[in-house]
């Protein structure tokens, strides 16, 4: 066993620039996440997998990408939007001077042994995920992120490496040079994070339950335009958008 390195008697570290990733757990009541997942069930039309069979069934990929607007989900989805709110308000953001839209709402289902592979949502700002079931235990797969950069292993590529010189059990290399953090779902959670943060779902090995999330896209703007200042630094309100056509050919 590698002893343990003492920190000298003059260093600390300081952890600087942290991701935020939002946490909420919500109180779900069983009857209403019964009727949700038999929706689910619904809307999958028998499909269960996108299409590869490793990979878990999404709705954005199915045709089921606006459940906010299916009576089942409207208030649920209300509830959540709250929360991103006060996600945004806990960075810093003033509320008055944003809009937030949501984009897309899907349905994930992953069976056992299907996966979601690393991803992340350039179409979006802020994401989230709303657990339906899940125990806290992680065995019916993890959501793993990934730090967008590891400015603490120094040379490029140390903290995943085999066999490298960072010791992965380490409590410090743990804090410091973790490749990845791995969330276990659990009914009623929901979690916020920048939507540029990659992501991936770990393999469900629960071989009697089906894994089941709802996934969110959401898009900041600035306010529209005849309620405040002109906007700078977002892109306008959509409300202030004028589609252009795209009928004529280039050239
Ligand atoms: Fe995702």
């Amino acid at each position: 066993m590698v002893p343990s390195v003492p920190l000298a008697p003059s260093l600390t570290l300081q952890p600087l620039f942290p991701l935020a990733l939002g946490m909420v757990q919500l109180a779900s009541d069983p009857l209403d996440t019964a009727l949700q997942m038999q929706a689910i069930r619904q809307l999958q039309a028998g499909q269960e997998s996108n299409p590869d069979p490793g990979c878990a069934w999404t709705g954005d990929l199915n045709g089921v990408w606006q459940l906010q607007r299916h009576p089942t989900f409207v208030s649920l989805i209300k509830l959540l939007m709250g929360h991103a709110g006060a996600y945004l308000e806990g960075l810093g953001f003033e509320r008055s001077r944003v809009a937030l839209h949501l984009q897309r709402c899907w349905p994930v289902v992953s069976e056992a042994g299907q996966v979601v592979g690393r991803h992340h949502h350039p179409n979006a700002h802020l994401s989230a995920v709303y657990y339906l079931n899940g125990d806290g235990s992680g065995r019916s797969g993890c959501l793993r992120f990934f730090p967008p950069r590891q400015s603490n292993e120094l040379v490029p590529g140390l903290a995943v490496g085999h066999d490298g010189p960072i010791r992965p059990e380490s409590a410090a290399a743990a804090q410091w040079n973790a490749p990845w953090f791995d969330l276990a779902p659990r009914a009623g959670l929901l979690v916020l994070f920048p939507s540029s943060v990659e992501h991936a779902v770990l393999e469900n090995d629960d071989p009697d339950d089906s894994r089941f999330s709802i996934s969110l896209d959401l898009a900041l703007t600035a306010p529209k335009a005849a309620n405040g200042e002109p906007p700078e630094y977002l892109a306008p309100h959509p409300g202030d958008w004028q589609e252009v056509e795209l009928g004529a050919e280039l050239g």
